[in-house]
């Protein structure tokens, strides 16, 4: 019996750690209330900053790459099980990537929330651009008006069904990579939360009509399924290149989301893979006793160390480098 070195729980604390050390965590200001999950999100969204500034720097077509978050939030949250700040999408973004970004966009429609990332923003130490609107009405700006020759990695944070179906067409007419919280919960909600109008807009049509089961439930996998084969297709439309649309779900039974990457198909997928492997993410305690190891909250060590048979592997490593070495 052999204790495995990066076990699973371990890797979380690694990369938690960097997201609760952040200095931004130490502003005043608001914190996004959220939950144990939100810390495996931002892990997710670090590790493809980091996976996404390392390949698009040796690309020597772009002058430049911007990181947009369309729904940047106040800059910190606060996980409410573990009693726990940690920082926001924009310095996780931030403080993952192999190599910093040119510029920042960042659009939070809630005015306090803007106020407190703005004066956050400061920390960011590149330039900038703010809108406290609602990503649908700046979409246009951000990417008609943007400058030549620059890529974007575009954060969209869905609390519900918040960025429609035109906002990802103006997107994807630009050269972009997405990575999309999908709100797979919502769909289990009633019809008045989740009305026809608000699905419609975010699909862009009626073809989520075709998850739905019995009267009003909806097979939210289907739905899924039929959303990101809209996003297969319109990549292909606007950009001409193969896409690659591919989600890892977070949470568990009661609770989940589905984070959806969409870009350019290309060896760095194969980061993603890897990292889609990582399934025990479904454990809330992982995420929750992290926060409560790295804030000083438990010193409960056990565990994290989890014993395993040492076998060879079945099956070839990903061609890309392994997660663990980004
Ligand atoms: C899940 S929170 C963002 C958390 C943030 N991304 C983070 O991880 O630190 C979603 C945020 O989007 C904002 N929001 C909701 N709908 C929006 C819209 N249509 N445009 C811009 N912001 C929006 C909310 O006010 C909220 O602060």
């Amino acid at each position: 019996m052999k204790m495995q070195r990066k076990d699973k729980a371990g890797w979380t604390i690694e990369k938690a750690r960097k997201i609760l050390s952040d200095a931004v965590v130490k502003t005043k200001g608001e914190a996004y209330p959220c939950h144990d999950f939100s810390l495996v999100k931002l892990i997710v969204l670090g590790q493809w900053s980091n996976v996404y500034t390392t390949i698009i720097s040796k690309q020597k077509i772009f002058d430049s790459y911007r990181y947009v978050d369309l729904m940047a939030g106040s800059g910190t949250s606060y996980i409410r099980e573990a009693k726990c700040m940690v920082a926001g999408s924009v310095f996780v973004a931030k403080a993952f990537a192999r190599h910093p970004y040119s510029s920042y966009v960042l659009v939070e429609k809630d005015h306090s929330r803007f106020e407190d990332l703005k004066a956050r923003s400061n920390d960011l130490n590149g330039p900038c651009q703010l809108f406290n609107e609602d990503a649908n009405n700046v979409v246009n700006e951000i990417f008609d008006n943007q400058p030549p020759k620059t890529h974007n990695f575009v954060f969209i944070d869905n609390e519900g069904f918040n960025v429609n179906w035109n906002s990802i067409e103006t997107i994807l007419r630009s050269k972009s990579d997405m990575l999309i919280n999908y709100p797979t919960k919502c769909f289990q909600r009633t019809t008045d939360d989740r009305t026809a109008g608000s699905l419609d807009n975010f699909f862009g049509d009626s073809s989520w009509r075709n998850a739905l089961v019995e009267g009003e439930a909806i097979d939210s996998d289907k739905a899924l399924a039929i959303y990101e084969e809209k996003l297969r297709r319109a990549f292909w439309h606007f950009r001409g290149k193969a896409p690659y649309v591919s989600s890892i779900r977070v949470g568990m039974q009661n609770y989940f989301y589905d984070l959806i990457l969409c870009c350019k198909k290309g060896d760095y997928i194969d980061a993603w893979e890897d990292l889609k492997t990582k399934t025990y993410w479904r454990d809330p305690n992982i995420p929750r006793n992290a926060c409560l190891l790295l804030s000083g909250k438990s010193s409960i060590l056990d565990e994290y160390i989890i014993p395993f048979e040492q076998k060879k592997p079945t099956q070839p490593g990903p061609k890309y480098k392994q997660l663990s070495d980004f």
